[in-house]
């Protein structure tokens, strides 16, 4: 294990000192001994004269030639970690280096290792130098042409990136060996092999320029028929980036292969992209509506990758967000255009806010490009992913759509086959567009979440509407003070009937097009020939990824639920108003008092569920409360999570109460005995159903769970069954037990349908559930072994039941804890995502901060910890 700490840091970098133009492996696939034979064409990199230092991780060299000749002890030194040539000639050269390496042994799921008995490869970031030894680094691109040989019947499918160029038995064994070029230079995280004994769908594209690309799906035999929408989604990608960006895939062959083992969702290793199973297999009786869209969405991102990641890559992993934000921007886009755009808005946004803001709030908090880091696996983060494409959002809003793909194609063009940074990105869109980004670059620099306060008044004489705005961002750990931002605030002045109210001229900050250019700590924008007094819609479609506290009356903002033409806005306007009684609920129910609930919202509420000219899907995100999660956000300190729940419930049955005939109506007429399609339209419906069923139980009496236990019977898609058993788990009724036993019976099996179930059990929010999870970790589906139950079990658990986790008896800390150190020698990157549950324990309540201090403080003071937890660890008690 390795135990330095010296950070890296952006300020060092420095080119490679030597190159390797091309990379010709072996592989001889052994279950415990697999012999990786490596023959690098090196060159010096200019006249540096420095040691050829070659990356390794718990590498075991058996050899090492050069030029043909074996090389004498006294000139290298091989280490686990390093192979070390001092004086390596300064010309052209060859190396070959033989390693051997145990794929079966492999726990940390990184390097090659086997997933059941498939042999599978994750490089990114650093997993190549846990096979041999390399200039492990993204600005070192090469050639590689890939040999893999195995036992035919434990390996029949041989696979790497690139096209196929050969492949034949060795003679007189039962053997066999496939050969593969990739002709793109790539760096090595970008490399993977597979062997094992797959099942194959196949398929093909032709490209725009008339290209035939062969597709393969590989999966577990008899998983076959649950690729097709995988499949669909890969087609559509392709056609989609031809379209939007003017991209065509390159290869021969693209393939994706289903991995049940995996860190993480997937990797676009080139021409072979590897899957966490859950995001290939999708079929309407194991999957989600909301599984085939995630299915699409991942598929897409890593197809995306293709040019924003692979064909341009990035100079070192500081620059993360180059490939990550903007291929995440990307898939977004196409899912947008693919389903409805205001709601895959409203979704990506309650995403962010979930998962990167909090981020953002506490020790974890770093900018979307990191400038220092221990261990970059703990970088792949919302803040990263999440927030960077926000940044390229903006970018696209401040300089139009226009200019935006312009900018893209230069960069295509410009820097097609290199390494880059953020540098090199922004100047094309700033020479395309002449625009100065030299402060909205600060978004790449500056962590925090920068909040706008904002203050509107009407002068109906000069008919004059005046904007203050003041922009300040928090401080966050190594930033204490900040700059100014460069926000782009999309906004509309709403009339009275509800149209956009239009004006002579805004003086007092740039305004092009619907968009504000907050560039100050304060600015007053006015507004004349406004001809009556409006409602402000600010931040409209979340132009900016930024905290708006405007104290606009209920009235105002029931008025923009009714009438804003954002729809993005309409969806806000129905949160805030949640989230303000939500938050006095929660002061109430601490202080012994009795929540008080605004009916005016809730029948706006109503009219949104009934008014049939909105698209369903958006009626069910308008109808869904802010989680309890989110609603410790924004109270920020001294959070008590059962008073939450309790303010939050009480809401819940106000509306039940209050609205009970209509919903009751409504959800009866949304009854409809079409087969099941996976489509958006569809997956609106029931997803409005399924809204109103929750909400239909909010009031805790029999009937609402009496029509979950019936759904739960009736249901004939995945769907509506997950719906109807989260509603009795959700609400902990009795019949959940009997109906759990049910859906086990059924999927017992099925590992990512028993996922599911696993997650349910550990979400309930039931005195019993530390017991009962605790319990799960020894049933026959679990396996410490395998990532997706983790997060599916203890994953869930730690950050998905608010008052579980945080028992006022801190043994939902302790028990997270303890799995931390369990898993950490196993699957350290793992364990460390896990225990960033954590992030948020300092805006606890005292008592539950000092239960979690102490289960934090038991992990710090554990031995051997990882390299990926040592440094969560320490950021997160810092
Ligand atoms: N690069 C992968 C993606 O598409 C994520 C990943 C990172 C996968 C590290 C494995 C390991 O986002
Ligand atoms: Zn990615």
């Amino acid at each position: 294990m390795k135990t330095d700490t010296a950070p890296v840091r952006l300020s060092d970098y420095r080119p490679p000192d030597y190159l390797i133009d091309t990379v010709t492996l072996d592989f001889r696939l052994s279950p415990n001994a697999t012999r990786v034979t490596s023959l690098l064409a090196i060159r010096p990199n200019g006249d540096t004269r420095r040691p050829l230092v070659l990356a390794g991780d718990q590498l075991k060299l058996v050899s090492v030639t050069l030029d043909g000749a074996p090389l004498p002890k006294e000139r290298y030194r091989a280490t686990p970690d390093a192979l070390e040539i001092a004086d390596p000639p300064q010309r052209p050269f060859k190396l070959e280096i033989v390693t051997e390496i145990d794929p079966a042994g492999n726990s940390k799921l990184m390097g090659l290792y086997r997933s059941e008995r498939t042999y599978c490869t994750q490089c990114e970031a650093e997993g190549f130098r846990r096979m041999t030894y390399f200039l492990d680094r993204p600005d070192v691109l090469s050639v590689y042409t890939t040999r893999i040989e195995a036992d035919r019947t434990e390996a029949p499918v041989l696979l790497s990136n690139g096209n196929p160029i050969d492949a034949g038995s060795v003679d007189g064994t039962n053997r066999h060996y496939a050969l593969w070029h990739d002709p793109f230079p790539k760096p090595a995280y970008l490399f993977a092999v597979v062997g094992g004994d797959l099942g194959v769908v196949t398929d093909h594209f032709k490209t725009t320029s008339g290209r035939n690309v062969e597709l393969r799906i590989y999966c577990e035999h008899g998983k076959e028929d649950r690729c097709a929408y995988a499949m669909d989604s890969l087609k559509r990608s392709m056609r989609w980036d031809e379209v939007a960006f003017g991209r065509e895939y390159d290869l021969d062959i693209f393939m994706i292969v289903a991995v049940s083992d995996f860190n993480m969702g997937a990797m676009e290793n080139k021409g072979l992209n590897i899957f966490n199973d859950k995001y290939v297999l999708a079929d309407p009786d194991t999957a989600t509506d909301g599984d085939f869209a995630h299915v699409e969405g991942v598929i897409a991102h890593e197809y995306f990758h293709n040019w924003t990641g692979n064909r341009i890559t990035c100079r070192d992993w500081f620059q993360l967000c180059l490939k990550e934000g903007l291929t995440v921007f990307r898939d977004q886009e196409f899912s947008s255009d693919e389903r409805s755009r205001p709601v895959k808005r409203i979704a990506d946004v309650r995403t962010l806010q979930a998962r990167q803001f909090p981020e953002d709030a506490g020790p974890l908090a770093h900018p979307v490009r990191p400038e220092v880091y221990h261990e970059i696996n703990n970088f792949y983060t919302a803040t990263v992913y999440e927030k960077g494409s926000e940044v390229i959002r903006m970018l696209k809003s401040i300089l139009g759509a226009k200019d935006f793909r312009a900018g893209m194609d230069l960069y295509f063009e410009r820097h097609d086959g290199q390494a880059v940074t953020i540098e090199d990105f922004l100047a094309c869109f700033a020479d395309v567009s002449g625009v100065d980004l030299a402060q909205f670059k600060l978004w790449y620099s500056q962590a925090g979440t920068p909040e706008i306060v904002a203050n509107g008044s009407y002068d109906a004489k000069a008919r004059r509407y005046t904007l203050s705005l003041a922009q300040n961002v928090p401080a966050t750990p190594g930033q204490s003070t900040k700059k100014p931002m460069h926000i782009p605030v999309r906004f509309g002045l709403v009339g009275p009937n509800g149209e956009d109210l239009a004006y002579d001229a805004a003086v007092g900050a740039a305004v092009t097009g619907d968009v504000i250019h907050l560039m100050e700590p304060n600015q007053t924008v006015v507004f004349s020939g406004v001809s009556a007094p409006p409602v402000p819609s600010l931040l409209r479609g979340f132009s900016a990824p930024a905290k708006l506290m405007m104290e606009l009356p209920p009235s105002d903002l029931l008025f923009l639920l009714r009438t804003d033409t954002d729809s993005f806005n309409r969806w806000r306007a129905a949160e805030t108003l949640a989230m303000r009684q939500l938050i006095a609920a929660t002061t109430a129910v601490r202080m012994n008092g009795a929540p008080k609930y605004d009916d005016a919202f809730v029948d706006a509420l109503g009219e949104i569920a009934e008014n049939d000219a909105l698209e369903p899907a958006f009626r069910a995100q308008a109808l869904q409360l802010p989680g309890e999660a989110d609603i410790a956000r924004e109270i920020g300190n001294d959070v008590d999570p059962d008073a939450i729940a309790a303010g939050r419930n009480g809401l819940r049955a106000a509306i039940a109460s209050r609205l009970a005939a209509r919903l009751r109506r409504l959800h009866q007429a949304l009854g409809s005995s079409m087969p099941f399609s996976p489509d958006a339209a569809s997956a609106g419906r029931r997803a409005l159903r399924n809204t109103l069923l929750d909400l239909i139980a909010g009031d805790g009496a029999t009937e609402g769970i009496a029509l979950a236990v019936e759904r739960f019977r009736a249901a004939d898609n995945m769907t509506d069954r997950m719906a109807a058993l989260a509603v009795l788990c959700h609400n902990g009724a009795e019949a959940r037990l009997e109906a759990l036993d049910a859906f086990h019976r059924r999927y017992a099996g099925d590992a990512l349908v028993i996922d599911k179930w696993f997650a349910l059990q550990a979400t309930t929010p039931t005195p019993d559930t530390l017991t009962r999870v605790k319990t799960l970790l020894d049933h026959p589906a679990f396996s410490i072994g395998n990532p997706n139950r983790i997060r599916s079990l203890v994953g869930s658990f730690a950050a998905a039941n608010q008052t579980q986790f945080n028992r006022p008896d801190g043994a939902g800390y302790d028990f997270v804890a303890d799995f931390v150190l369990d898993l950490d020698p196993k699957n350290p990157q793992t364990a460390a995502r896990l225990l960033a549950s954590f992030r948020s324990w300092r805006a606890l309540e005292a008592g539950r901060r000092q239960k979690a201090e102490a289960a934090l403080n038991r992990v710090v003071a554990a031995p051997n910890l990882s390299r990926d937890t040592r440094d969560i660890i320490t950021r997160t008690i810092a």
